[in-house]
């Protein structure tokens, strides 16, 4: 731990003296967590992070419509337009590199969840689904489940490692959350936490915001954090100790995601890709999610608010958005890939988001601002697509790969009530298409639903376990011919039953 005396002399030469302004009103106690907050910070770096983010919030994002273009139609492949043969042919690459214990996942958690505004993990978050799963147990089910797919396949025993990204909010409770439920069946020892790093969250004019006199408001690095972080906690090193080749990277709050997905994992290998993204096509031209494109022709995820509104609207011969590539944060790196990247950790874009932060004025009030006060500045996950040399992206259907949870309950979008209605609606497509004839309360068939917003009617509630199908497979054997009453969970008790009639 620095001294006073040293914390004081950094401080002073970075202009951000006043985070001990109220030094002497300390405990003792208070002095020493402040101490050990301030000899954590990279000091020296300090000065430049501070006016790196002032002038980043002073300054509108640069227009790049005039070089911009799609992704190379040799780069992009997709799941509804490639032929049958084609697909089975990458699933089945992607079943073979999981049954050899090359594929792993990493689950990016160490977001606040601010929008959705719990005290608590957004992995613990249950959506209302009959089953009352979160999101981390309906992850490691699938996990489960694709261990299992890949072994029935190949014949060989083999494990998905889950590498998880936390924060400082979110470490503690997700440990003792896997802890108390026993990893939901999944051996602790293929499951890797870390912790991503923090950085101060500051005012428009550069001074590191105090949240209490004696703490100073910290964030985590945003999900681009995650290649420090990889170094800081040697994952790369862990890796490839145990083999693991290839990472499906992905966020925690998408309740339809395809974790360790061959098909993904599959086509991406066999292109000889080193980095990839999982997309949807956008669902309008103003929706506000960033394409994967290229930037004088570098891969990268442009925003919304970098290209025109004109930009947005172009359509080619057939009609299509030409910037359709909507990114959905499912990403693929080779291990090799992640490697380079981390040696290039300090030139990852900083792009700043404008929060509101609760801060201690002058005068030592408490004040809980009520439109945005600070800057905190983020690396995303994507910013390292312009080091690939073999970048791909793979189209997928939106209805049956992500719905993410971002708001509180009520909100139109992205709501605990939009991303458990796309998981039941999606397991009604499945039941139906194994050819079920699914009843609601009344006794009447239901028709299988198309994909849901949040004005909809809920669809009918039935909830298969990820440990009965990964994505709608083996549920002809179960369920053709038979007519359920709904609220229906097929979990694999359920399945045994309706096996044995
Ligand atoms: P979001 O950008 O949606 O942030 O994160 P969030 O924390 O979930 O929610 P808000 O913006 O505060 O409301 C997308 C993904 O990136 C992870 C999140 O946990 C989520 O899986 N993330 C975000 C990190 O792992 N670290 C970060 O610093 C930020």
């Amino acid at each position: 731990m620095l001294s006073l005396e040293q914390v004081k002399q950094s401080l002073e030469s970075a202009g951000q003296s006043h985070v001990l302004q109220f030094w002497p009103e300390l405990s003792e106690a208070e002095r020493e967590r402040l101490l050990q907050e301030l000899s954590q910070l990279d000091l020296q770096g300090l000065k430049e992070h501070c006016e790196g983010a002032a002038r980043a919030a002073a300054c509108p994002a640069a227009s790049l419509d005039h070089c911009i273009e799609p992704v190379a139609p040799e780069s992009i492949g997709s799941v509804r337009t490639s032929d049958k043969a084609s697909v089975a042919q990458w699933e089945n690459e992607g079943l073979l590199q999981i049954s050899e214990n090359r594929v792993g996942v990493l689950l990016l958690a160490g977001g606040q969840g601010t929008r959705l505004g719990v005290q608590y993990p957004k992995g613990m978050y249950n959506v209302g689904l009959p089953s009352s799963k979160t999101f981390y147990h309906i992850q490691a089910e699938r996990i489960h489940k694709i261990q299992e797919l890949a072994e029935r396949k190949y014949g060989s025993k083999c494990t998905v490692m889950w590498y998880i990204m936390t924060s400082e909010f979110t470490l503690a409770p997700t440990e003792k959350y896997f802890k108390e439920n026993n990893y939901f069946g999944l051996d602790s020892s293929n499951i890797v936490m870390f912790e991503q790093r923090m950085i101060p969250a500051v005012t428009f004019d550069g001074k590191i915001i105090l949240q209490e006199k004696g703490k100073i408001a910290m964030a985590p690095d945003g999900n681009g954090g995650l290649y420090q972080a990889l170094v800081d906690n040697k994952v790369l090193e862990d890796m490839k100790k145990r083999g693991v080749e290839y990472l499906h990277v992905y966020c925690v709050d998408n309740i339809l995601v395809k974790m360790a997905d061959p098909l993904f994992i599959g086509f991406c290998v066999s292109k000889g890709a080193d980095c990839g993204a999982k997309v949807v096509e956008k669902a309008y031209p103003a929706e506000p999610v960033g394409v994967v494109c290229r930037v004088q022709g570098v891969s990268q995820v442009v925003e919304y608010s970098e290209i025109k509104p004109e930009t947005a609207e172009l359509r080619g011969p057939g009609g299509d958005l030409i910037y359709s590539a909507g990114n959905i944060c499912n990403h693929f790196f080779t291990r090799a890939f992640l490697h380079d990247v981390a040696e290039k950790c300090g030139q990852l874009k900083q792009h700043v988001a404008l929060k509101k932060v609760p801060f201690v004025d002058t005068c030592g009030n408490q004040v809980k601002p009520t439109k945005p006060n600070g800057i905190k500045m983020e690396k995303f996950v994507f910013d390292v697509f312009p080091f690939s040399r073999n970048f791909v992206a793979f189209m997928v259907v939106r209805e049956d790969e992500f719905s993410p949870l971002k708001n509180a309950e009520g909100a139109a979008t992205d709501s605990p009530n939009t991303a458990r209605n796309s998981l039941l609606a999606q397991h009604c497509r499945w039941a139906i298409a194994a050819g079920a004839t699914l009843l609601d309360e009344h006794g009447n068939t239901i028709p299988p639903p198309a994909s849901v917003s949040a004005g909809d009617n809920p669809p009918a509630r039935c909830e298969i376990s990820p440990l009965v199908s990964y994505f709608g497979e083996g549920l002809e054997q179960l369920l053709k011919g038979r007519t359920l009453p709904t609220p229906l969970i097929l979990d694999n008790e359920r399945a045994k039953k309706l096996q044995a009639e």
